[in-house]
């Protein structure tokens, strides 16, 4: 545990931020402290074992990134740890090039910016612009215009490191027939207001969980609502169905889907490993992904994404270069690259605090890993198009969309850009009402307990209305 003593708490936040790219375990105290933090008017004390370091602070930059520039300069000099983002913790760093991009500064100004503001690498900053370019193209510029969200909150089995509200459809056999009934009550009334509000529907987004988890009957059902309340007629842009799960796509699903005019699925190993899949519980193997992916193909999909996960428990370097051989192979039209969270409800992280042993590749390891998945995009001809980072990920880095020339997951950049309203439906899925003008953004979120959501389903489209007629 590394104690810090500081003398404004203004700034803890701060504080607390830049250790612990350093440290795990941190915690603010009065006394026997590893480091006192001196914040004065213009500059920073850092006392450590009786030594004292002053950091005079730059005009041209704001007390909390001077506090952060310093604390981490001061750290990097003791400990050997490559941290590729700098100070930056933010969840979506591709905003500050999109703006800047948007005030007319150029690409090296941007990562001159990068640098002065938060000591982030070139390759960062650049990855950042080369996003921002391709989400300008794309980014949602009209207030009427909106994309529409339906969740399935069931999987096949559950995974090790997920936290997602999906419970495995095994265990809720009893009442899946009641919620696709209350989803598609929930489909019907909202397809319905958006009419009457004369929004354009951009994209249908069926995710979950996982949205092929439950039968080929029901499958169809479900669909045939989605089609007719968002898709028929609407000229989208975008109909993507996460089937995610190899183990819950059949051929009867995959026609279904056809049918419908799906325009992009995604079809997700997370890692081509057979002892990993095994061990954090997907239910499927190596073998059952390539073999749906070509099928899949066959049958006439031409916009396929995979969704892989760099840091999984028992995985390093070898791990993830055979991983990446096995999906040059398959060759999809894009490429979602996960760095692995540590997110609170997954059994991993269960694990991990009780100290079971779970092995995660060391820090340097996985710069090697993420730089083996640029690697594989690079050779697919892939290129960034979106991208976010999170709380708690190994490796402190980012996940990266990669995807062939307009093939971008649309629906993607509007979720994490924030600028186009998402019409959210079914257990735990959170509608977005976005203002443009005003640049602010409210949320509603559906109920997250699947009985629950059956039970008060009128309440809450209801209320859901209501929210909505703000906009
Ligand atoms: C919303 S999940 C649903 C996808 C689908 N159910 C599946 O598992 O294939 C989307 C993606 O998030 C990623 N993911 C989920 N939990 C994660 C975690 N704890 N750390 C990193 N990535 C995670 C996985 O790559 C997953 O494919
Ligand atoms: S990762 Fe996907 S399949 Fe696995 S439990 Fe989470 S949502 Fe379900």
């Amino acid at each position: 545990m590394i104690k810090i003593k500081l003398n404004d708490d203004k700034y803890a936040y701060e504080v607390y931020n830049v250790f612990h790219l350093f440290f795990e375990n941190i915690s603010f105290a009065e006394e026997e402290e590893n480091y006192e933090i001196l914040v004065c008017d213009d500059n920073l004390e850092i006392i450590r074992n009786n030594k004292k370091e002053k950091f005079p602070f730059d005009s041209g930059l704001t007390n909390k990134e001077n506090i952060k520039r310093a604390i981490f300069s001061y750290l990097s000099k003791d400990i050997a740890k490559d941290i590729p983002w700098g100070t930056l913790v933010g969840i979506r760093p591709s905003k500050i090039a999109l703006k800047l991009l948007k005030e007319g500064y150029d690409s090296e100004e941007i990562v001159k910016y990068f640098n002065y503001h938060s000591l982030t690498r070139e390759d960062k900053a650049k990855l950042c612009i080369d996003v921002a370019k391709k989400e300008e193209k794309i980014v949602n510029r009209d207030q009427n215009t909106i994309s529409v969200y339906i969740g399935m909150p069931f999987c096949p089995t559950r995974c090790l490191y997920c936290s997602f509200i999906s419970d495995t459809i095994n265990n809720c056999k009893d009442v899946i027939e009641q919620y696709l009934q209350a989803m598609c009550y929930e489909m019907d009334i909202l397809s319905k207001y958006i009419k009457e509000k004369g929004f354009k529907i951009e994209c249908v987004y069926f995710g979950g969980g996982t949205p092929t988890s439950i039968t080929n009957e029901q499958f169809e059902k479900v669909m045939e609502n989605v089609f007719k309340s968002f898709v028929f007629g609407n000229n989208i842009k975008e109909f993507t169905v996460e089937c995610g799960r190899p183990d819950s796509i059949s051929k009867e699903k995959l026609s279904v889907m056809k049918k419908y005019g799906v325009h992009r699925i995604s079809i997700n190993p997370q890692t081509m490993n057979d002892e990993t899949l095994k061990l954090i519980g997907r239910g499927h193997d190596s073998f059952e992904v390539k073999e749906k992916f070509k099928l899949a193909r066959e049958m006439g999909f031409n916009n396929i994404n995979v969704d892989i996960i760099v840091g999984l428990p028992s995985e390093g370097l070898k791990q993830i270069e055979y991983t990446c051989n096995e999906i040059l192979k398959l060759e999809p039209d894009s490429l979602t690259v996960h760095g692995m969270s540590l997110k609170r409800g997954s059994k991993l992280h269960h694990n991990v605090i009780n100290n079971i042993a779970m092995k995660i590749a060391p820090h340097e390891e996985l710069n090697k890993m993420y730089e083996a998945t640029e690697k594989l995009a690079r050779e697919l001809k892939l290129e960034p198009y979106y991208m976010y980072r999170q709380k708690n990920m190994v490796g402190n880095m980012e996940n990266v969309g990669y995807s062939k020339s307009n093939k971008e997951g649309i629906y993607n950049i509007q979720m994490i850009e924030e600028r186009q309203t998402i019409i959210a439906i079914g257990a735990n899925a959170v509608s977005k009402a976005i203002f443009l003008n005003e640049n602010r953004v409210e949320r509603f979120p559906n109920i997250k307990d699947v009985r629950e959501y059956i039970k008060r389903i009128d309440e809450k489209v209801e209320s859901k209305i209501k929210f909505l007629d703000n906009l």
